[in-house]
């Protein structure tokens, strides 16, 4: 008698992607929230507790989001009308994201980091459908916090810093920025910067505001390309004179890639993140789509940097995804309601009337994305061969999760990871070669009611999607299975997880000439 060994879960028939090999016809099996092992008929040495016939389709690592703003103030004096850990993880892994790395945010007024963290914590424990980790962003890196608390944070598992160069509320100098990498590189934390040039993009806007172009399609002047390209090249400047690895967030203009490019050229630990609206949209969102009944109604796609004007702008960021010089696709989730107050309405001079005085300076920045970016980036990538399931796998899960210190339980499906698992639907060619005993999914358009979020738009209403998410695994268990309930994991499902250091990006080790012994001789 065949003695079997007994796991949790069994996923057969699947077509494992990786970042390095797609593998036809294996199974997984799970135990204890962690993949056991992968092979062929493993019934025949398995006894599991549940099990999930794939039907032939792709099945990929749960998404990483490693950009998501969530319960995080807009401002420095206004609370956020977007999402908190409930609704913004539940909308994540009902789009196949299984963790968000999300932001524990400074203000100027913040004289330690510790409460800031703790007021985090408080926000999400006991709040998340899925895994998540914060980030912290930098606004006043004082001494005390770079020698006595950075450290401390990197203890607690969180391991990477954001940088602003721009928002006056946020905005750190040259000098600054050259402080604060010092501290990371020698504590090995992961290192953000939103890259824009501040005073570019002021002085363009006291000029458009003498015009009185203050409608919503002008922030996208504001925030020339230029703007972008400058920025990036000056922080990468700033990364190689004390050589500290740096990630350039949501990039949005090639020629800036195009930076990022040249320097990993010259084997700079230099890396580039972008997101699905600068794939799939132009600035023309910013013009009022319904000039009569609502003229402000592109405000919906303010956000920083902006949408660019040309498909050619969005096809040079295709290009930089499938050349390897981006490195990580992010959301960069970051949610206002449109019909609030506080929300984009922020910006009329009154909230009630679509036809007051619009100020688009005053419109909180941000789109809602952590639903559809896997989807977006499978439907407009995978599905067309722009992209690899592979190169998908690597930039939405693996490469996220290797930078930000997750590499060693997230972000693949090998054994001793985490569970975390995407099931597509089958596509046509896995349905005809199943014969017919699965079914590929009904195509659909996209509408914010199909969405979990709780913001009351969607940039990409009305796109159309031939596949999405089927289920969600997060550490074995289902917790999204869209023909069969939704979301049917809980709130609270979701842990904190305490980071390490990158293990895909590292100081080049060589001492610049400013820092060589021999030229700091009196
Ligand atoms: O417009 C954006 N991206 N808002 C969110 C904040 C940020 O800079 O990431
Ligand atoms: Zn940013
Ligand atoms: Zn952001």
């Amino acid at each position: 008698m065949v003695v079997k060994i007994e796991v949790d879960l069994l996923v057969q028939n699947a077509t494992v992607v990786t970042a390095a090999h797609v593998h036809p016809a294996q199974d997984i099996a799970v135990k204890d929230g962690k993949i056991l092992l992968l092979g062929q008929n493993l019934a025949s040495i398995l006894a599991a507790t549940n099990v999930i016939d794939a039907q032939g389709a792709y099945v990929t690592p749960g998404g990483v989001d490693s950009h998501v703003h969530l319960d995080q103030d807009s401002s420095i004096e206004v609370a956020s009308t977007g999402d908190n850990f409930e609704t913004g993880t539940r909308s994540a892994i009902a789009g196949g994201t299984t963790t968000v790395i999300c932001f524990a945010m400074q203000t100027r007024a913040d004289t330690s980091l510790f409460p800031v963290v703790a007021d985090y914590h408080r926000r999400s424990t006991g709040q998340a459908y899925c895994d998540y980790g914060f980030h912290i962003i930098l606004t006043n890196p004082t001494p005390a916090i770079m020698t006595g608390e950075l450290p401390a944070m990197m203890a607690d598992g969180i391991s990477s810093v954001k940088l602003y160069m721009t928002y006056d509320p946020l905005k750190l100098g040259d000098k600054e920025m050259l402080d604060v990498m010092m501290a990371t590189r020698s504590l090995g934390m992961t290192t953000m910067v939103h890259a824009e040039n501040a005073d570019m993009i002021a002085w363009i806007g006291e000029r458009l505001m003498e015009k009185n172009l203050n409608s919503p399609f002008y922030h996208s002047i504001s925030r020339p390309q230029i703007a972008e390209d400058e920025a990036t090249y000056r922080a990468i400047a700033i990364s190689e004179l004390v050589d500290t690895p740096i990630l350039l967030v949501h990039m949005s203009s090639p020629t800036a890639v195009s930076h990022v490019r040249q320097a990993q050229t010259r084997l700079l630990p230099i890396h580039a993140e972008t997101c699905p609206h600068y794939l799939f949209l132009t600035s023309a969102a910013l013009r009022a789509p319904h000039p009569v009944t609502d003229p402000f109604e592109g405000a919906k796609h303010i956000c920083s940097p902006p949408l660019r004007a040309s498909r050619a702008d969005l096809d040079g960021m295709w290009r930089g995804l499938a050349n390897g010089s981006v490195t990580t696709f992010s959301s960069d989730h970051a949610t206002s309601q449109y019909d609030h107050p506080c929300g984009k309405k922020r910006g009329l001079a009154d909230p009630s009337d679509v036809t007051s005085q619009p100020d688009y300076r005053q419109v909180p920045n941000g789109l809602p994305g952590v639903e559809t970016r896997m989807s977006t980036l499978w439907e407009g990538g995978v599905l067309t061969g722009r992209l690899t399931p592979q190169k998908f796998v690597e930039v939405t899960s693996t490469n996220p999760a290797k930078l930000y210190g997750l590499g060693n339980t997230k972000g693949a499906i090998a054994p001793g990871y985490d569970a975390d698992l995407v099931i597509w639907y089958p596509t046509a060619e896995q349905v005809a070669a199943a014969d017919g005993t699965s079914v590929s999914m009904t195509p659909f358009s996209l509408t914010n009611a199909h969405l979990h979020h709780a913001i009351d738009y969607t940039p990409f209403e009305g796109m159309r999607f031939t596949n999405w998410p089927r289920y969600t695994i997060l550490r074995g268990s289902v917790i999204w299975d869209r023909d069969g309930g939704g979301i049917v994991g809980a709130k609270g499902d979701g842990k904190f997880l305490r980071r390490g250091k990158s293990t895909l990006s590292k100081p080049r080790g060589e001492a610049a000439e400013w820092d060589k012994p021999e030229n700091l001789v009196a």
